[in-house]
């Protein structure tokens, strides 16, 4: 029935594209809204909640109405109390929603014309795990009928450990992929998209339990040409000399590396994956540079790059909540990842000739109070652990400690510090960890 939903109401993929991060669960995100729907409509669940449906303007007129019935609170709760919540509500939020979320759309009646695309094949994938490194996995597709396969996956990480499993799929609305598979005994789910090609696929592959530890991954489809996907790591320095592992489909013709990056050695190669060593001379251009391997090009993928000036720990603000102990909501991690930064020949901070290098392993991770009160309450050593090698935040037990200061729970407040060694110094970079409490109501969308 979801799927006769899904695949007679549901959305286009121009309308989801934008609040995909809520279906793909990552969850760690700061939306940016219009700040008066951001109000009004998402101040107690994301504002992605509603951006993801499409009504009339009746029966977005009912939802408020049904809403209020349901939760009266929402006039008397914070930022309810302090206007006419349902006047402004009927007479402006209704409005808006209907005139930006309509039930018809031109491209919810193109996407219903258009041929959607058969996802059978073999698939080249990439992402990147914290802990982890770098994802390059071969994902094996067969229908199983109309919109429901099996699949089986088989990979490395960038650390040496390999990866493998099966699962099964179904694809909604024609392009919306959502697979269910168990990768060496853990539960994993998969939430992609297909592009109007059939060809590519994007999305966050996830653990099923802790849906925060995954990755964002791409996925192409071997269609007998010659495509390049990804290059791991993204980042060269000059004068250094790299090991790159391009991965893509039908990759036989000849390497070609823009001026200032020599080849040095073809490490491996098959036709979804090239491993080469390639040194980037001193004065090599700054910035994005183009590989080519025969026909295939990847653009903008790989940077060339002075120095590495900062750390930039991503998400910028995330949470994690208690949990276990006795009760039936388990804990729910947060995870970090360090991407450097180059500060560009001007080294400040902020400005356009920054360059983004892509994310950077080898850094080792710890936590410290955000503030007085944090460090007061000694929030570090009741909250939970920081993994130093793969900043996975694991929180502590649910219920009141009696070692804290009036029993209180071990909820927090840190600072995340990523630091990693280069040569003589320690680059660092940070980013704040909200440590609460259980999430009592968890719909599958939050
Ligand atoms: C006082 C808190 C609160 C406010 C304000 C609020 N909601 Fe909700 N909303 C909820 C709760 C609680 C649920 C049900 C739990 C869930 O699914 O997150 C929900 C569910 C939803 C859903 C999914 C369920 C459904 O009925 O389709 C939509 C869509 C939605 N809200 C839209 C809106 C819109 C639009 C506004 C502004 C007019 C709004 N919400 C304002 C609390 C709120």
């Amino acid at each position: 029935m979801v799927k006769y939903l899904a695949d007679t109401q549901g959305l286009a993929p121009a309308e989801a594209e934008p609040y995909r991060y809520l279906i793909e669960q990552d969850l760690n995100q700061v939306e940016s809204f219009d700040p008066e729907l951001a109000v009004m409509c998402g101040r107690c669940h994301s504002s992605a909640r509603f951006a993801l449906q499409r009504r009339t303007e009746a029966e977005w007129e009912h939802l408020v109405h049904f809403h209020l019935g349901q939760y009266p609170s929402i006039e008397y709760s914070l930022y309810g109390r302090d206007r006419d919540w349902l006047h402004l509500a009927l007479t402006q939020s209704v409005p808006e929603l209907a005139q930006r979320f309509p039930l018809e759309s031109e491209s919810w009646a193109q996407w219903q014309a258009a041929d959607k695309p058969e996802l059978e094949g073999r698939w080249v994938l990439s992402g990147h795990m914290a802990g982890k490194g770098y994802l390059y996995a071969i994902m094996t597709v067969v229908a199983d009928k109309k919109d429901y396969y099996s699949l089986s996956l088989a990979g490395r990480y960038a650390n040496g450990e390999s990866v493998s499993g099966t699962g099964k799929a179904v694809v909604y609305t024609g392009y919306d992929w959502r697979a269910q598979l168990q990768l060496d005994g853990v539960a994993m789910r998969q939430v992609l998209a297909a592009d109007s090609s059939g060809n590519r696929l994007t999305g966050r592959m996830f653990q099923k339990e802790q849906e925060l530890i995954g990755m964002r991954i791409t996925a192409l489809r071997d269609v007998g040409v010659s495509q390049l996907n990804s290059v791991f790591p993204s980042h060269i320095r000059r004068g250094r000399s790299q090991t790159l592992l391009l991965t893509g489909t039908q990759l036989s013709g000849e390497i070609q590396l823009p001026a200032g990056l020599a080849l040095e050695e073809i490490v491996s190669r098959d036709k979804n994956h090239v491993a080469i060593r390639v040194h980037a001379a001193k004065d090599a251009t700054t910035g994005a540079a183009e590989l080519r391997v025969g026909p295939a090009i990847l653009s903008g993928a790989l940077v060339v790059h002075e120095r590495l000036d900062a750390l930039s720990v991503e998400p910028a603000y995330g949470i994690a909540r208690v949990g276990d102990n006795g009760g039936a909501t388990p804990k729910v991690q947060a995870v970090f990842r360090a991407v450097g930064m180059d500060f560009g020949p001007d080294n400040v901070a902020g400005t356009k000739d920054d360059i983004r290098l892509g994310y950077i392993d080898d850094a080792s991770w710890t936590v410290a109070p955000w503030d007085a009160a944090a460090e007061r309450d000694e929030d570090v050593k009741f909250t939970g652990k920081m993994d130093p090698g793969t900043g996975v935040f694991s929180p502590a037990d649910a219920g009141p400690n009696p070692l804290r200061k009036r029993s209180t729970n071990n909820a927090g407040n840190l600072k995340v510090i990523a630091s990693y060694r280069d040569g003589e110094q320690d680059v660092t970079g940070q980013a704040h960890l909200i440590v609460t409490v259980q999430r009592w109501n968890s719909p599958p969308l939050k």
